[in-house]
């Protein structure tokens, strides 16, 4: 397969260790198309990967050493196999985090050298961390020999995010970096991890709209959204808010204060939409699944309060476009993209259009593309 980053890092492999690499491993970022703040209360997503990955160049060491060159960075990194411990925030620390939960589980890894390089904007809402850590997990793979499977794999690199770096995720961004399917989206049950096929309507295709405002410090947020969701579903007497349908939940919500009502009311609702949106693709209905995809921003801007004055200035101006059956922020939230189901004669007048008032409006420039479903995180052994 031609692909500019797959020359890139293995040039850059060969420059500098001398040497071919033995393997070259890729792991996709997503977009997701609905189904947000869902996957940590157990419930459906319905996201896809995208034709931009995180790739790494490998080749085994006969150590317990890991070596790493950061492209994007411009860094260098090594650590020992058995002696992990969290530094900083620095890139490394996501290769180092997945050692860490790969030998928690008894996996026994090998060291290797590498280089690695993306195209996935960091901060912007396209699981470029996620991607990393799925590549790692492939690069260990391909020098220590364990067996991959896909929902496995993304657990542990759930918990690299939750263990490691101390953040609250779900499973979604993992599990689609891990098994995303080309051409289509997959509707994910974030509970049994059971994975649904589902391609974009006929004549449509999915549009990436970054306001290139990045997410910065939200931790705490992201936290305190997942704890909110908790005490809700403690309130309905269930394990997760998954468990909660919207009929219940107009029944049994008055006594909850106003913001935790809020919050459930998006994911319970949430939930809904994602399950009909995923008959929508299946009937091949843009206008069904695009009113969803609205009515998805509308309720994470009001009732989850994640959206920004950037993405509700970027889904406004999408929505204005005839070729736009709907838009909405994609990922956590607090800045980074949104994403527009485009008629895909007329995506380029779509695009130009977008950035012309975007631009108008916020003076900031935005980047917008079409993205290709495509598949999830692989090998390829040189
Ligand atoms: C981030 C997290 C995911 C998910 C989304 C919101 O991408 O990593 O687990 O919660 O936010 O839907």
């Amino acid at each position: 397969m031609f692909n500019d980053l797959r020359l890139s890092v293995h040039q850059a492999f060969v420059q500098r260790f001398g040497a071919p690499p033995t393997h070259i491993v890729r792991a996709p970022g997503r977009v997701n198309l609905i189904g947000e703040h869902t996957d940590y209360n157990d419930g459906f997503v319905l996201p896809m990967a995208i034709d931009r990955a995180a790739w790494v160049a490998l080749r085994p060491t006969n150590s317990r050493r890991v070596h790493l060159h950061f492209i994007d960075f411009d860094q260098s990194a090594e650590f020992d196999l058995d002696q992990l411990t969290r530094v900083d925030n620095a890139p490394v620390e996501y290769v180092k985090g997945v050692a860490a939960v790969l030998q928690s589980v008894d996996l026994t890894l090998s060291g290797w050298e590498g280089v690695i390089q993306g195209d996935i904007p960091i901060g912007a809402g396209l699981s470029s961390s996620a991607a990393l850590e799925m590549a790692a997990i492939r690069a260990f793979e391909a020098v220590s020999g364990f067996t991959w499977d896909a929902p496995r794999m993304a657990k542990l690199g759930q918990r690299v995010e939750n263990e490691w770096l101390g953040l609250q995720t779900g499973i979604m961004d993992q599990m689609i970096s891990a098994a995303g399917q080309s051409g289509h989206a997959l509707l994910i049950d974030c509970r049994s991890l059971d994975l649904k096929p589902a391609p974009l309507p006929p004549g449509t295709v999915a549009v990436v709209m970054d306001t290139s405002t990045r997410r910065q410090l939200v931790h705490g947020k992201y936290n305190e959204r997942r704890q909110q969701c908790e005490a809700a579903a403690a309130h309905f007497g269930v394990k997760m808010l998954r468990d909660v349908s919207v009929e219940q939940f107009e029944a049994d919500s008055d006594a909850l204060d106003d913001l935790t009502r809020r919050r459930a009311r998006h994911v319970v609702t949430e939930n809904a939409r994602t399950l009909a949106a995923y008959d929508a693709m299946q009937q091949g209905d843009p206008r069904i699944l695009g009113a969803l995809m609205e009515a998805s921003h509308e309720s994470l801007r009001d009732d989850f309060e994640v959206s920004t004055d950037a993405l509700n200035a970027i889904v406004t101006a999408a929505q204005r476009h005839p070729a736009c059956y709907g838009a909405r922020m994609t990922g956590a939230g607090f800045g980074g993209c949104a994403v527009a189901l485009v008629m895909a004669d007329k995506a380029e007048s779509f695009a130009q259009f977008v950035e012309q008032m975007y631009t108008q409006q916020t003076g900031l420039t935005p980047a917008l593309y079409v993205c290709q479903a495509s598949e999830g995180a692989s090998i390829e052994e040189l």
